[in-house]
This record gives C-alpha cells, structure tokens and sequence, in this order.
C-alpha cells in the first residue's frame, strides 16, 4: 500500500484545475469582499481603509484607473460605473501606457490602481508616477502589505483569497465589488445619488452571491455550447455600455488559456470594419443585458446573423426578445444594470474554461504567462 499524496492536487480540493476550482469559488469571494462594508440598516457603505476626508472627496475633479490585464478590464467597468453614479470624468489607462505619457495629473485627481498581486511592475510604476505628480492614490489589491498596497494611500482589499490559476477570475470579480464600493462611497460623499438608489443598489450586492451560484449552477449550456465549438479558430464577444467592458474580459479568458483568436468589440462599431470577418458558423457571443442598449443590440445581433454566425446571447431574465435572433439565450438572474458584469463574465469565464479543456490545453499554466509580472 503506497499513500500518492500531492499537495498541489490537496488544494485543488477535488477540481481538476485551480481555475475552475476559483470560478466555483466566486460566490463565496463577493461575500467576503462585501462583508462588514455597509452599515447595519444596508443604506450607506463603510470602507475603513479609506482616509479620505469628505472635503478632499468633494475636491476631486478627475478619476484615472490604472492596472494590467484583467485587472485593467475591471478599471473599464469602473469608468462606466464612476461617471454614472459619481459623475466625475473617468479616464483608464493600462499602467505601461499610462506611466511613459506625461499624464495630466494634479493634486485634484484620484489615481485608482487595480492589482490583484499588488506586485505588477507596471502598475506599481505608475502608482508611483501618480503619487510623484501630486494625485491620491486608491488601490483595490487583493494582497496585503503587498507593494501596492503599502504604497498607496487608501485601500479597499478584496478578499478573494490566494488565486493560483494564471487567468484571473476570482480576483476580477472581487475587483468589481471594490469598485461598486468606491463609486457608491464617493457618490454618498458627494451627493450624488438619492439614498433610497444607494440601499437600492447594496441591497442587489447583497443577493449577488446567490445569483452568481445560480448562474454557476446553469453551466451544463456553456459547457455544450463549447463542445460544439471548440474547434474554431475565431471567435468574436460584442457588447454596448458595460457590457462591452466585460466582452473585452471574455475575450482575453478565451485567448489566454484557449489560444482561439478572439476580438472583442462595441457592438455598434461593427459595421465599421470587423463585419467584414464575420462568416458562417463562426461563434459571436453577444452581451445583451443592459436594458437601455437592448433594442440596438438585438439590432447588432440581426447583422451578424445575416452573415450566418452562430450567435449565443446572454440577456437578463425576462428579456426574451433576443431569442428571435439568436441561435441560443443564456440567461443570468435579475439585478440592478450596473452591477450586470459580475454575472455576465461567469458564463464566458466558464466558456473560456471548457473550450480550453476540450483542445487539451494546460488551463492554468498557459503558455507564454506568468501570474505576476514583477519585471518589465
Ligand atoms: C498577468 C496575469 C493576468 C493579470 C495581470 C495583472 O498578466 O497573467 O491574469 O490580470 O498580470 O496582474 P495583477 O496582479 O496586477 O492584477
């Protein structure tokens, strides 16, 4: 009798990969992300690590996110979420672009680095430029007393625990939730919303943990939808608003780990140039569940469905319409639009999983990457 214990298969506690294992862990990371963050009654939010004073909140007139892959694309839906409901400008810029382009950045501008290691050169560079030309800096990281965050001015950590696989999924989750929290907090210190908007939106993070197992629960049709179509060679994510935010995070899972050429685009940008690419039976996951943008997407998905792609779309429940035009509906639960991409990028992350595993790839050690790029 031979004992084959493995530490690394212990702690993928019965998964096959560490990556599916931290997609299946997300519900439980929202919640610990959100925990002890609102006040008793749920109507106002409580961030600690910021020191900020109301005053200096009130003086802000520019935000810039700032932060490298994943983490970059967690900045873009907070440039949609900031200007909504704090109506600051919002600028996002990868940190290696940011850091070398003579950036406009005073005392008056809140600098936002979003790092999951908290150790990425880049991003650790261009919070130090920030800081040098006078601007606040936040870091939402999920690493504590990592350099971002010690060098930072105010935190908000997400608690998403270790993330082992190279393509972040946890982690990009959890960054959303710090970034609802931040907007909501300098909404509530600005005045921006009505109080009864900021309950209402806090109430809905509340219940999204139980709408992301939900929709974790439902993988059986992304799983067949990539067994159908794991054998392509491209694949195309289209979104308007914040959806196209997480198209762009879709895109990047799929390629990453699946090596699958995969473009994201505005879904109204379309007909300027990359129809052209769109032929039959090549895949187009379309992103439909922002109310207000629903019509001209489903008008989108006609287009490509008029170059015979195969087109799966993800809408919010109840919003059926789409199934005229789509070949299949995959539909997440009720919440409030905005905080729409924390359910929307499950399925592709799922989708990006499952495609990888059918063409026999190593899932979480892609070829090429490194989890942490601690050098330039
Ligand atoms: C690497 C990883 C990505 C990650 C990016 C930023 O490229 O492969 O998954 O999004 O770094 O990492 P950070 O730790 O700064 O969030």
């Amino acid at each position: 009798f031979e004992v084959t214990w493995d530490a690394e298969e212990a702690e993928k506690g019965g998964y096959e990969h560490f990556m599916i294992k931290e997609i299946n862990e997300q519900p439980r990371a929202l919640r610990d992300t959100l925990k002890g963050r609102t006040t008793h009654q749920g109507d106002k939010v409580v961030l600690d690590e910021i020191k900020m004073t109301t005053h200096q909140i009130q003086g802000i007139k520019k935000i810039i996110i700032t932060a490298c892959g994943t983490a970059f694309h967690a900045g873009l839906v907070g440039k949609y979420v900031i200007e909504q409901l704090v109506r600051i400008p919002v600028e996002v810029d990868v940190a290696s672009e940011f850091r070398y382009r003579d950036p406009i950045v005073d005392k008056d501008t809140l600098v936002v680095v979003i790092s999951q290691s908290g150790e990425t050169a880049d991003t650790l560079a261009a919070l130090r430029e920030a800081r040098r030309r006078g601007a606040r800096v936040v870091a939402i990281t999920n690493v504590i007393a990592s350099s971002v965050a010690r060098e930072a001015d105010d935190i908000i950590y997400t608690w998403a625990g270790p993330e082992i696989s190279v393509a972040s999924t946890k982690a990009y989750t959890t960054q959303l939730v710090g970034i609802y929290l931040l907007a909501l907090y300098l909404a509530q210190e600005r005045n921006t919303l009505a109080a009864g908007n900021i309950k209402e939106i806090l109430n809905e993070l509340k219940a999204i943990y139980a709408k992301a197992q939900q929709v974790l629960d439902n993988e059986s049709q992304i799983k067949e939808f990539a067994q159908q179509y794991h054998k392509c060679e491209d694949a195309f994510f289209i979104g308007r608003g914040l959806d196209y935010a997480v198209a762009l995070e879709g895109s990047l899972k799929l390629k990453e780990i699946s090596y699958i050429h995969a473009e994201a685009y505005a879904a109204g940008e379309l007909k300027h140039g990359t129809l052209a690419l769109i032929v039959e039976n090549i895949p187009v996951i379309a992103l439909a569940t922002q109310q207000s943008l629903y019509e001209k997407m489903v008008s989108n998905i006609k287009e490509v469905k008029a170059r015979d792609a195969s087109v799966i779309a993800l809408a919010m429940e109840g919003h059926t319409e789409v199934e005229k035009v789509a070949d299949q509906v995959l539909y997440i639960p009720k919440t409030h639009p905005v905080l729409a991409p924390i359910l929307t990028v499950i399925p592709l992350q799922l989708l990006a999983y499952y495609m990888a595993v059918y063409r026999d790839c190593d899932v979480d050690k892609p070829r090429n990457l490194a989890k942490s790029v601690t050098v330039e």
